[in-house]
């Protein structure tokens, strides 16, 4: 992310003089923006305000949805006015797709359904009792089974070519006892030519041995035994359609 701005002189006047509004959207004009762009029909509440975006219980016309809406800008510290931080809009656009990919493949994630620059609707996880929690907020009923089918769904987004790089307790839903993985926006395309697969296989394995070490720690709470490297080492070999992966790292 850039800290100085990459903005040319004439814009940095127009920011100065006020010709231009250069902040953050409040919520209530983000969520007046999801009704404009015709991506919801109503707006209901914020369910999520992270670092990067607001998330909104939504519906488009009878059907509950979720929006999740990424800033545009981001505030500096180190400069006094607002950097304009243009990969959020892409972030956007790169979990929609993501999304698409592992729903496709019968992933456990929210099904996907429309994109508008930098906000999309998925399907709403959850009931009438609202947004399903997240794990890290939970009691498991039955962690065993809960932490394998939660593998699965891990392998799931392998096939999938997707490898989570943010996966932890914070970024799986229970419903009803189900795993939902959520949060694709950083993901890894691992099935992509493009950079060297060997580079991708290297950043999948640190992304999987981090984020199945993030869930082994929470099901050890439990007492249950959650895999890690044999876990990576497995979905890795999945990957590696070019047989240009290392063995037993
Ligand atoms: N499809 C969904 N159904 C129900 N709840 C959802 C859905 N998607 C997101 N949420 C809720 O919104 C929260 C934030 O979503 P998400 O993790 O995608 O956003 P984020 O901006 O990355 O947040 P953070 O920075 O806190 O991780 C989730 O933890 C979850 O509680
Ligand atoms: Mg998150």
């Amino acid at each position: 992310m850039p800290n100085a701005p990459y903005l040319d002189a004439s814009v940095r006047w127009k920011l100065k003089s006020g010709a231009i509004a250069f902040r953050e959207p409040r919520t209530a004009e983000v969520a007046a923006q999801l009704l404009d762009c015709g991506l919801v029909t109503e707006v209901v509440q914020i369910i999520g305000a992270g670092k990067e975006a607001d998330v909104f219980l939504a519906r488009d016309g009878p059907r509950w949805v979720v929006a999740k809406s990424y800033r545009l800008y981001r505030t500096s510290n180190r400069s006094h006015g607002a950097v304009k931080a243009d990969g959020m809009g892409h972030l956007a656009s790169r979990e929609f797709e993501l999304l698409g990919y592992a729903w496709a493949h019968r992933a456990p994630v929210p099904e996907p359904l429309a994109r508008e620059e930098n906000a999309f609707t998925m399907e709403f996880i959850g009931g009438s009792e609202g947004p399903a929690p997240q794990l890290r907020r939970t009691t498991l009923e039955e962690p065993e089974e809960f932490a394998r089918a939660l593998l699965v769904g891990v392998e799931d987004l392998a096939h999938a070519g997707i490898v989570h790089t943010d996966l932890s307790p914070f970024n799986v839903l229970v419903d009803g006892g189900r795993p939902v993985i959520i949060d694709l926006g950083k993901g890894l395309r691992v099935d992509r030519l493009g950079s060297s697969p060997w580079i991708r296989l290297n950043e999948a394995r640190t992304a999987l041995l981090h984020g199945l070490e993030m869930l082994r720690r929470y099901f050890a709470r439990y007492g249950v035994p959650f895999e890690t490297a044999d876990a990576t080492a497995g979905i890795l070999r999945d990957l590696d359609r070019f047989g240009v992966g290392s063995d037993g790292e």
